[in-house]
């Protein structure tokens, strides 16, 4: 039997109904709000390509970090812009570091509310602007960064993160970071592993975002946007190393990559909605050429569908106010 007895518009007839029929949904805690601070900064500095995103002062990030937890939101991903930097990103490493201070800082204003982040890479941090330290051929050295992004792994949790998310994507780099924070006692910090982080030209805003120095690209750590098994090969060697979470970067040019990872995975999908997906919803939105509300909301509820359980995304706060508002 099919039409007329089956009227798939039945499901539909009312907001109501929809809501009752709908198979996945947008909630606060599934959003962590990727945030920005810039070190020796007075005021928040607006990121033109980014519009409504800053980096943010310490006080900033303090408000938006209390926001943020007031909304309900899942968690909070701290990225640091240091003033000086080095070869090997030694501000990384440093207790007295921009990030790991803001670390400190964002923990005590929100304590357990909120689920606090460190971005564990070096690409903010060295004058080069690749993920780790170079080899004499120009190369970045898988090994020798390993060793750094262990330090810089016990520096975040010993400022005070709950989960790190290593986004190098250096081999080894999610056992590295576990043996290293279980050496020192930190057990109970989790890792956010960027298992499967394609090379995208989406990034392109982030790096006016953080004021990169690369020039060049990250294609020979990054993965190839030709391959779909690579990501559960990269899967399941983050969770065979420890990860407690796994994640897909970027998202809406991946969202088969996150269906084939929610498929398999035994621990929770993330998923990044980067910055330049913002910044593409952002430019139709500013020009009139689609309705902005709308445009967020689908795009973000489309990488749950996927499979994300959560999605990391720069519209968290925005959208847990809209969701607030319903
Ligand atoms: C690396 C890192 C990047 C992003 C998050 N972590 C940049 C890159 O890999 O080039 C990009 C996030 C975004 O574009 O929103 N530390």
């Amino acid at each position: 039997m099919s039409f007329p007895h089956h009227r798939p518009r039945r499901l539909r007839t009312t907001p109501a109904m929809r809501r009752l029929s709908a198979e996945v949904s947008l909630d606060p805690q599934h959003l962590i709000l990727p945030a920005f601070i810039r070190e020796g900064l007075s005021e928040p500095n607006p990121i033109q390509s980014m519009p409504g995103v800053v980096q943010h002062t310490t006080d900033s990030l303090k408000r938006a970090a209390a926001e943020a937890a007031e909304l309900g939101l899942g968690g909070i991903m701290l990225f640091g812009i240091p003033e000086h930097r080095d070869a090997t990103g030694s501000a990384g490493l440093d207790p007295d570091g921009v990030l790991n201070r803001a670390i400190g800082d964002v923990r005590i204003e929100v304590g357990d509310e909120l689920v606090v982040m460190g971005d564990v890479c070096l690409d903010e941090f060295t004058d080069h602007g690749h993920c780790g330290v170079l080899d004499a051929q120009g190369g970045v050295d898988n090994d020798a960064t390993l060793e750094l992004y262990g330090r810089m792994a016990v520096a975040q949790a010993d400022a005070g993160a709950h989960m790190l998310g290593p986004s190098g994507m250096m081999d080894g780099q999610v056992g590295v970071i576990r043996r290293a924070l279980d050496a020192a006692g930190h057990h109970d910090v989790s890792i956010l592993a960027y298992a499967a982080k394609y090379a995208s030209a989406f990034y392109g805003p982030f790096r006016e975002a953080v004021d990169s120095q690369l020039t060049g690209d990250r294609r020979t750590y990054q993965m190839d946007g030709a391959n779909r098994r690579e990501a559960i090969r990269e899967v399941e060697l983050d969770l065979a190393e420890g990860a407690d979470m796994v994640m897909v970067k970027p998202a809406m040019s991946y969202l088969d990559i996150i269906a084939d990872v929610a498929a398999v995975s035994p621990v929770p999908v993330s998923a990044y909605q980067i910055s330049g997906e913002y910044a593409m919803i952002e430019a139709a939105a500013a020009n009139g050429w689609i309705d902005r509300r709308g445009a967020v909301l689908e795009s973000v509820l489309g990488i749950r569908r996927a499979g994300a359980d959560t999605v990391l995304t720069y519209w968290a706060a925005e959208i847990a106010g809209w969701l607030r508002e319903r």
